[in-house]
């Protein structure tokens, strides 16, 4: 019998699976220090320390109709903003701590901002919010794994109401679900250790969410986090066990499933560069070739690919960033029908790349040429047509004396007049539009 959950599961996030690629948006007080949003646990700072950059923090170049339009030009249909990172610091005008943008030079709610141009733009809206605070007193402290006071015995926990904390922070998550309108994804960050699921009294929060905002998707680190699943995985997930799993930094090698082979949609996080916070000395971009081929191959093993920028202090997206968007936007215009909508192919990964697929519709991602003729292996006889989906030109299957050896196989030049596809059309990735006979 079909898991109740798992059915709720399959039609909140229908919309998820057909956008495929989301911007991630990380940015905070951290963005003035510029080495990365842990800065404060890194290097330790005291709260004072870490006040100098709210006394500073100006917001003043901020404009997300900006951000709005790069994320839509990318061919980006989502996007999730920081509304609050582990430091504590508030984007949105929040009545439960004086820790918010609204009093720093900024002087007023970012989130509104934002959620207004992403709208404009079309582009849903979500927001990340870090359940670890490391501003709030009753937040555990001295010997926590990753508090910038963790190593000071003088920051104890004796006199730390951990409820205390659980109602600011799930006062907060209320105040981001009825202050902001209609949002798409609530991005939970992360659980750790024995601070998991209903440690978070994460099965009350959920009955929330799904009371004020039943549409909402959520992300599994209420009980997961980059590096472990929770029972997302299961054929029996928790009520908080999110609508997605979120793996970090890398793609999975098969996609996602739980343990009765079920799909369970996800979204590889991925940075630019190596930062998710703003980090002026970090400048190892990847490629637009790397960012079109981490979205393919995610998309390939029914994935989603949240790709992340990280805003300076003034709140302009690094230049850099921007260009490798533009690029990446450039390609999604001629070959977006590859991606969105599509997922896993009916057919094994091809040698010179990867597949989509979207019914009929089979996507041959072509990221590196082979002499002889590209072999769509086992589908003689069952195309249709093949269309270069740049620009919509036929492109003959080959019926060459070289290949009469294969007849169980279709084979294709991408340039006829040479016995090889070098130079392939794209070298990023050259797709053919496969309409598969009914
Ligand atoms: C990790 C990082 C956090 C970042 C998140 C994005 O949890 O610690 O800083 O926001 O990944 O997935």
């Amino acid at each position: 019998m079909e898991n109740k959950l798992i059915a709720e599961r399959a039609e909140r996030t229908k919309w998820f699976n057909e956008a495929r690629f989301g911007m991630f948006i990380h940015w905070g007080l951290y963005a003035i220090p510029a080495r990365g949003e842990w800065v404060r646990s890194q290097e330790r700072m005291t709260h004072e320390d870490y006040l100098r950059y709210f006394e500073e923090f100006s917001a003043a170049e901020y404009n997300p109709r900006q951000w709005a339009a790069a994320a839509k030009k990318a061919g980006m249909k989502y996007a999730v903003l920081t509304a609050k990172h582990h430091d504590g610091f508030c984007l949105w005008d929040t009545k439960l701590t004086d820790f918010k943008a609204p009093n720093t030079p900024a002087g007023r709610d970012l989130v509104k901002e934002y959620v207004e141009a992403f709208r404009e733009a079309g582009i849903k809206v979500g927001l990340y919010f870090s359940i670890i605070d490391w501003r709030h007193p009753d937040f555990p402290h001295y010997g926590d794994r990753q508090h910038p006071l963790r190593d000071d015995p003088k920051e104890g926990n004796e006199n730390r109401h951990f409820d205390r904390y659980l109602e600011f922070m799930h006062g907060q998550i209320r105040e981001l679900l009825t202050g902001y309108g209609r949002l798409d994804i609530m991005w939970f960050d992360f659980s750790y250790n024995d601070m998991a699921g209903e440690k978070w009294k994460a099965k009350e929060l959920m009955e929330m969410v799904r009371t004020l905002q039943p549409h909402l998707i959520v992300d599994n680190r209420l009980e997961g986090s980059g590096e472990n699943s929770g029972t997302i995985l299961t054929a029996n997930p928790s009520t908080y066990a999110g609508d997605f799993a979120c793996p970090e930094q890398m793609i999975p090698p098969a996609g996602i499933k739980n343990e009765a082979g079920e799909a369970v949609p996800w979204e590889a996080c991925i940075t630019l560069n190596n930062h998710w916070g703003y980090c002026q000395m970090d400048k190892h971009w990847k490629s637009a070739a790397m960012v079109i081929r981490m979205l393919v191959e995610c998309v390939s093993k029914n994935g989603n690919l949240l790709l992340n920028v990280g805003p300076d202090a003034k709140g302009r997206i690094p230049a850099a960033s921007v260009a490798i968007l533009e690029e990446v936007g450039r390609w999604m215009a001629d070959n977006g029908e590859s991606i969105y909508g599509c997922g896993i192919a009916n057919f094994d990964k091809p040698e010179w790349g990867r597949f989509t697929q979207r019914g009929k519709k089979l996507y041959a991602h072509i990221l590196e040429s082979q002499a002889g003729g590209l072999c769509l292996a086992n589908l003689a006889g069952k195309i249709e047509k093949l269309r270069l989906l740049s620009d919509g030109s036929e492109i003959r299957l080959a019926d060459f004396w070289n290949l009469k050896e294969y007849p169980e196989h279709a084979f294709f030049f991408l340039n006829p007049e040479s016995a090889d596809n070098y130079p392939l059309p794209d070298p990023a990735d050259t797709v053919v539009e496969v309409t598969l006979k009914a």
